[in-house]
């Protein structure tokens, strides 16, 4: 679907398609557990979270240089272009490079200058969310915000994702406090696999503006009661939710009913190249599985302009 929208739920490592993981692994000399994109793609069947995760980290093998992380920014923007999407919140994994002896700076350098010509080349603005990744250390966390003082000036917020359960929140008050203390806007994972509990949390103790999933916290009332007095925007990623069985159709997803609860719903593609689609696609297949009306589209689309980090004139130019 084309209708003009922001993307503020998508993990630049899950845009990594098939066709690229392979071209850069011949250019980068790295042998891959597959024959064929074919094979790769039949990999693609995953239980959970972490059994998608395991071949999510597997895969990053094949980006080594500032040139593959610019290449696989592009193409996910020359795809989200196509699919309407005029703004993008972009996370990115640091530590899931730094570990391969990948530095932080050509991560950052290296989607940087795809993003710093992405409005000019496709009609997309953009920023660029770190996340740290919730199963490491809260002081590895610390470690890596460090790390990325240098390149503040291309980094917009933080996340938190990875395999959320055993992983609360509250585990990343310290680099959260830090975070806020250099100007950074909050963001984290919680309720996708993890308790409502976790989305509390994030909200009182790690004071993020956006929930990312928050799809449990329809097991809780008053946490819901909560997030819709304060409007607190849920970024909610159907296929994915499927993909990793958090629901077990795309018709059983909550969606309809999280928007009549009066929830501020965006819908997001989280690691389209691995689920199935991107933005558009996205909002095509709840269209389809769940009957939403041309005005419920609508407010999905400008929910996904009011949660995003733009200020106002930013935003008009954006709609
Ligand atoms: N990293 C990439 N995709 C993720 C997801 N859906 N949940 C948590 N961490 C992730
Ligand atoms: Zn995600």
């Amino acid at each position: 679907m084309h209708l003009p929208k922001a993307e503020l739920h998508l993990h630049i490592e899950g845009t990594l398609e098939p066709e690229l993981a392979f071209a850069l692994a011949e250019r980068n000399g790295v042998t891959l557990p597959y024959a064929t994109t074919d094979e790769l793609r039949r990999a693609y069947q995953f239980d959970d979270l972490q059994s998608f995760l395991d071949l999510y980290y597997a895969l990053m093998a094949v980006l080594r240089t500032e040139e593959d992380f610019t290449e696989l920014a592009d193409a996910y923007l020359t795809r989200a272009a196509a699919q309407g999407v005029r703004h993008a919140e972009i996370f990115f994994d640091p530590q899931a490079h730094t570990a391969r002896g990948v530095p932080i700076g050509t991560v950052v350098e290296g989607l940087g200058r795809a993003l710093e010509r992405s409005e000019e080349t496709h009609g997309i603005s953009t920023q660029l969310i770190l996340c740290f990744l919730r199963d490491l250390s809260a002081e590895a966390a610390l470690g890596t915000l460090d790390a990325a003082r240098p390149y503040l000036h291309r980094i917009s917020a933080i996340g938190l994702d990875s395999a959320e359960v055993g992983h609360p929140p509250a585990k990343f008050r310290e680099v959260y406090e830090a975070a806020t203390a250099l100007g950074l806007r909050k963001v984290a994972h919680a309720g996708e696999e993890g308790p409502p509990e976790y989305i509390r949390e994030a909200l009182d103790i790690l004071g993020v503006e956006r929930i990312d999933h928050g799809l449990r916290c329809m097991e809780d009332p008053e946490l819901v009661a909560r997030l819709v007095a304060d409007r607190v925007p849920l970024t909610l990623c159907p296929l994915s939710n499927v993909r990793l069985r958090t629901v077990d159709t795309l018709t059983d997803h909550p969606l309809p009913e999280m928007m009549a609860a009066g929830l501020l719903c965006t819908v997001n593609s989280d690691d389209p190249a691995y689920f199935g689609g991107y933005a558009g696609d996205n909002f095509d297949a709840v269209r389809d599985a769940l009957a939403l009306d041309p005005e419920q589209l609508r407010t999905l689309a400008r929910n996904s302009f009011e949660a995003a980090f733009l200020d106002h004139d930013e935003e008009r130019r954006a709609r």
